[in-house]
């Protein structure tokens, strides 16, 4: 059946400005790096996007790697695109990144010119697509100058593949060095995707300065820790979870009994507050002021329409930070 998305569907998101640039991104974006493979139930992947799109997530991120097997997920949100978003695609920021291993020899992995470029012709041929919205480096390659990686992104912008140059896993330094290669270019750096949530901290240091200072927008990708930071593992490891999989990136060693211990004392302060395990983790990532868009990733509509309760839920207070950081170990 033809899809028809929602109407109301602007009004209940919320959008914050990204960095300094004319683009404003939905506070939660959906990424595809699980769930939307060639392994995975299509109609299931169908369903959650389309309730994405209905809930005024504007904002899919994907990779060139993304899968199993890798591409999967890119060829996957094509028909999906073909199917349910074509009439929408002015509507849509869709995003993909190059940058680990993709294809075998020396030009399938890094940062060259020669593999990024090579790479969005691939993505755009997988997604059906002339254009993404946002183009990334997926990873600082300390053995490729930063001029010829920051060329190839400023050189997709220039021939109208990407709309936008962002980049990903950049440490702060190099996140400055890329943003004034990429200004002097003349295609600023919209964005840095980074790794943020309750165990995963260090973004809120010094690369959180160098955003601010620069005007670049963040987005932060696993705010859920892969699901650790849910109650997906409180009772074991399901058969069907990240963990649970052959595949999956999350490994049952990492659910360690101190880990869960934490786990559980976070459970214990969301439900003080009223909310789900899910919701305190994302609302945590939320309530900090350098953070464009908590970018989440599910396999189930279910969890999408919880975790877009947040966007009910104000920042958290400085008093509510120190309680839930106080439950948290001291390295994180
Ligand atoms: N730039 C990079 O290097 C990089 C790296 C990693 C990710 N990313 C991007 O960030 C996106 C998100 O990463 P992520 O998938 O690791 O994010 P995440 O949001 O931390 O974890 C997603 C997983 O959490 C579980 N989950 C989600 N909502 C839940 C809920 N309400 N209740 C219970 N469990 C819930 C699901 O696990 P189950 O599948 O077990 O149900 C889901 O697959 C990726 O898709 C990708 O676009 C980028």
């Amino acid at each position: 059946m033809e899809y028809l998305p929602k109407d109301d569907r602007y009004s209940r998101m919320t959008y914050r400005k990204c960095g300094n640039s004319g683009i404003n991104l939905p506070l939660i974006s959906l990424g595809l790096w699980h769930n939307f493979g060639g392994v995975d139930d299509f109609g299931t992947c169908r369903e959650i996007i389309r309730s994405a799109f209905d809930s005024g997530i504007t904002h899919f991120d994907l990779a060139n790697n993304y899968g199993p097997p890798p591409g999967t997920a890119e060829s996957n949100f094509g028909k999906i695109l073909g199917k349910d978003l074509a009439p929408y695609r002015d509507e849509l920021i869709i995003s993909t990144k190059a940058g680990y291993l993709m294809w075998p020899g020396p030009y399938g992995d890094h940062g060259s010119r020669k593999y990024l470029l090579a790479s969005l012709d691939q993505s755009l041929k997988r997604m059906g697509l002339e254009y993404v919205d946002i183009f990334y480096s997926h990873r600082y390659d300390s053995e490729t100058p930063l001029e010829e990686t920051m060329g190839a992104l400023a050189q997709a912008v220039k021939s109208g593949k990407a709309l936008y140059a962002g980049i990903s896993n950049y440490p702060p330094d190099q996140t400055a060095d890329a943003a004034r290669i990429l200004s002097e270019l003349g295609t600023p750096c919209l964005i840095h995707q980074v790794k943020f949530s309750m165990f995963v901290r260090e973004p809120e240091n010094e690369l959180s300065r160098v955003l601010r200072k620069k005007m670049i927008g963040c987005i932060a990708f696993s705010p859920l820790a892969q699901g650790l930071l849910t109650d997906r593992y409180l009772k074991g490891i399901p058969a069907d979870s990240r963990a649970g999989k052959p595949h999956g990136f999350l490994k049952t060693a990492q659910i360690t009994p101190e880990l869960l211990e934490v786990v559980r004392k976070l459970d214990k302060t969301a439900q003080s507050f009223g909310i789900t395990l899910a919701e305190l983790a994302l609302n945590w990532v939320k309530s900090h002021d350098f953070i464009t868009s908590v970018l989440v990733g599910v396999s189930s509509k279910q969890q999408l329409d919880t975790n877009l309760r947040i966007l009910n839920l104000p920042d958290f207070s400085p008093e509510q930070m120190s309680m839930i950081n106080s439950c948290l170990p001291e390295a994180t």
